[in-house]
């Protein structure tokens, strides 16, 4: 990482230090709401984008030419990864992620390779490098990310998100999930290691091309009461933390939905943020938390997409929010939803750029 990188609003707030203003960055920055990006999906799909380094690389610095954001994330996604794991994975126009052999038995797992990081993400990897290569003079950091073993492992053996989520085919509330971890837990455990270690790699080659910070997506944890997560969840995350801070020394940020329950748990993971969603307000999800974190979220991302003035007030009561967490990096508590007006996005990062501790709120 580059010296200006390094002293980065992000970097330093993810080391605890607390600057006059929150970073701002958005979970989906780059993605169906910005126009630009439209244009290159009506001509390429979402994998030929993801494997193209090019053009990865294009997407994942869109938002950042529109907007004056302090962070990038490189374009890809949680789940093309498993392909190399022997995953038939792919993007289906208006039902989302689909993986066409699932998970269903013990062999399935036994089945499951592990690719070296090179063959399988090599292109995630490039893309990393043409970014930074931009980025790297202008003191922006490049985030570079992964899905969390449990929520691959969701998608792995469902196929596709549950059938809560938009369009998708998948069962009720994950019960093909729950039946597999609740009936084959030798397998679970397998396929747990598995993903712990392809992860592992994956986020450290990512670091080793330039990303300046890592986060882990784990957006389905909140399936999980407490019990479940202790026994089916922690053990894995451990052991992927603690062998990734072996290999890099850049921070890394958990994030999670619907997982207030888990906060304090989660804080003992040994990562270096956690990324919140809108279900608490900060102060709350910090009161929580076992060791004080740097707090990343959790503007209302349904707020972001509609009117202004009650966005605008949102705006504002997130960043008095931040104000009294140990640091904050300012955020949309679940990605931007393609309806969203481009310019509530700008006005919203003007609005975070112009705020210091004593400015006024809305009315
Ligand atoms: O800008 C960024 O944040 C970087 C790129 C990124 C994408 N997906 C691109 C994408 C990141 C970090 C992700 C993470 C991801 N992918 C998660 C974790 C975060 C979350 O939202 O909970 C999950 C669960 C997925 C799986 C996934 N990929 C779903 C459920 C969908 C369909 C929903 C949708 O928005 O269409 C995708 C597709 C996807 N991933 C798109 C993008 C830009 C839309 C693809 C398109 O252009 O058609």
């Amino acid at each position: 990482m580059g010296t200006i990188v390094a002293e980065s609003l992000l970097i330093q707030t993810l080391r605890g230090r607390r600057g006059s203003r929150p970073p701002i960055w958005f979970m989906r920055q780059a993605g169906r709401y910005l126009p630009e990006y439209r244009e290159i999906r009506a001509k390429h799909s979402m994998l030929e984008i993801i494997k193209t380094p090019k053009l990865a690389a294009e997407v994942s610095l869109q938002p950042l030419r529109r907007f004056d954001l302090d962070a990038a994330i490189i374009f890809a996604d949680i789940l093309n990864p498993l392909i190399g794991m022997g995953l038939e994975v792919d993007f289906v126009a208006g039902q989302g992620p689909r993986i066409f052999n699932p998970l269903r038995s013990a062999a399935d797992v036994a089945g499951l390779k592990i690719p070296q990081v090179i063959e399988n993400s090599g292109y995630t990897l490039e893309a990393i490098e043409l970014v930074v290569s931009e980025l790297d003079r202008k003191g922006v950091p490049l985030i570079g990310f992964c899905g969390a073993p449990f929520t691959l492992s969701c998608y792995m053996i469902e196929g596709c998100g549950s059938r809560g989520s938009r369009g998708s085919q998948g069962s009720q509330d994950f019960s093909t999930a729950r039946t597999f971890w609740k009936n084959l837990p030798e397998a679970w455990r397998s396929l747990q290691l598995k993903l712990v270690e392809l992860c592992v790699d994956y986020l450290a080659a990512q670091a080793g091309a330039g990303a300046a910070a890592l986060q882990i997506f784990d957006s389905w944890l909140g399936l999980l009461n407490q019990d479940e997560y202790v026994r089916l969840v922690e053990p894995y995350l451990k052991k992927m933390i603690s062998l990734l801070k072996q290999r890099t020394n850049v921070p890394l940020v958990f994030y999670s939905t619907g997982t207030s329950d888990l906060l304090g748990c989660l804080s003992e993971l040994g990562v270096d943020g956690l990324g919140v969603d809108g279900s608490l307000p900060l102060s709350e999800a910090a009161r929580r938390l076992a060791l004080p974190l740097p707090l990343q979220g959790n503007l209302d991302q349904m707020l972001l997409a509609g009117e202004w003035e009650p966005l605008e007030c949102e705006v504002f009561k997130v960043l008095e929010e931040g104000q009294g967490l140990l640091s904050h990096i300012f955020n949309v508590g679940r990605g931007i939803l393609p309806h969203t007006p481009p310019d509530n996005v700008a006005r919203v990062v003007e609005i975070v750029r112009a705020w210091n501790s004593g400015a006024a709120g809305c009315s």
